[in-house]
């Protein structure tokens, strides 16, 4: 267990309803605020990313020539059908996978020169994961779930950090019970406040609010979006859900193996 994630070499989480993905519409925005940085490189980087499966007779091209570009604090949703290579992108970016070519940096650091320690080191210390199911520790209350990646990556000291975490997404009064002892949407709220615990230089959510009721989804995700908004969080989220694509900074959409700007003009 890393950063509370889960291991990806099933490569499959249980997906939502084949064929349920919206695709928002591409005037469903006009504000938009990309973080151009100037001189500095961007947040995220990635060029000419290929990712292959080899299978017994087959290859399965799932990214292909993937070019992405993240601006600092910015927050980019990726849309795309069920199958067409989200989580594996998310994977990569996360370190807790490897693309079969190409490059992805991080503020100028490229993940390709780093060992399987090195990688280890960058997702623990530097990526923050939120997934559709929660993937708390049933056995440990909410505030030993938030402060787990800083015992993970070294960082604890004491509770502290955790319990202003859980307050910022309202579960300062849940902090001493354990995740069955919550509801869904408190369930992801601590999962978030796991997912930020260690200033992450990256926030990666795949379908955080899937799982939960269009209601209870849609105020999750708010409360997610003003924490990134306030603390500058780089984040890429995917998401089936048109309303929370429509209020990240950029929609993308993932086909054919490399993205495509939804809203926004570039990728
Ligand atoms: N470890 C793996 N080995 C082989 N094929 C995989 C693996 N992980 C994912 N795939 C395949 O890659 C494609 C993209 O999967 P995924 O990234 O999970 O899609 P999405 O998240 O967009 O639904 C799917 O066709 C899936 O079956
Ligand atoms: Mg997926």
């Amino acid at each position: 267990m890393s950063s509370g994630s889960p291991r990806p070499t099933s490569g499959k989480t249980a997906e939502s309803v084949h064929g349920s993905d919206a695709h928002p519409g591409a005037g469903s925005r006009s504000a938009h605020t990309v973080v151009e940085s100037r001189g500095s490189p961007p947040a995220v980087e990635v060029r000419d990313l290929d990712k292959f499966y080899f299978m017994p007779g087959q290859r399965l091209e799932v990214l292909k020539g993937l070019n992405l570009t993240v601006g600092p604090g910015e927050l980019v949703a990726v849309v795309g059908q069920s199958g067409s290579g989200k989580s594996t992108l998310l994977h990569i970016l996360g370190a807790l996978d490897r693309p079969t070519s190409g490059s992805v940096r991080f503020g100028g650091d490229d993940l390709q020169g780093l060992d399987a320690e090195g990688l280890a080191q960058f997702r623990r210390s530097s990526v923050g994961f939120v997934f559709q199911f929660h993937n708390l520790l049933p056995e440990f209350s909410a505030l030993e779930n938030v402060s787990m990646p800083q015992r993970i990556a070294g960082a604890y000291r004491d509770e502290r950090t955790g319990r202003e975490m859980l307050a910022l997404v309202g579960l300062e009064a849940r902090m001493h019970h354990r995740p069955g002892e919550l509801s869904g949407g408190e369930q992801q709220r601590v999962a978030i406040a796991r997912a930020l615990v260690n200033q992450p230089r990256l926030v990666l959510a795949d379908e955080p609010t899937g799982n939960l009721d269009s209601r209870t989804g849609t105020r999750v995700f708010e409360l997610f979006r003003e924490i990134q908004r306030d603390k500058k969080h780089t984040s890429i989220v995917v998401t089936h859900n048109a309303r929370i694509a429509t209020k990240c900074d950029r929609i993308l959409k993932l086909e054919n193996g490399s993205l495509e700007a939804v809203s926004g003009t570039h990728v």
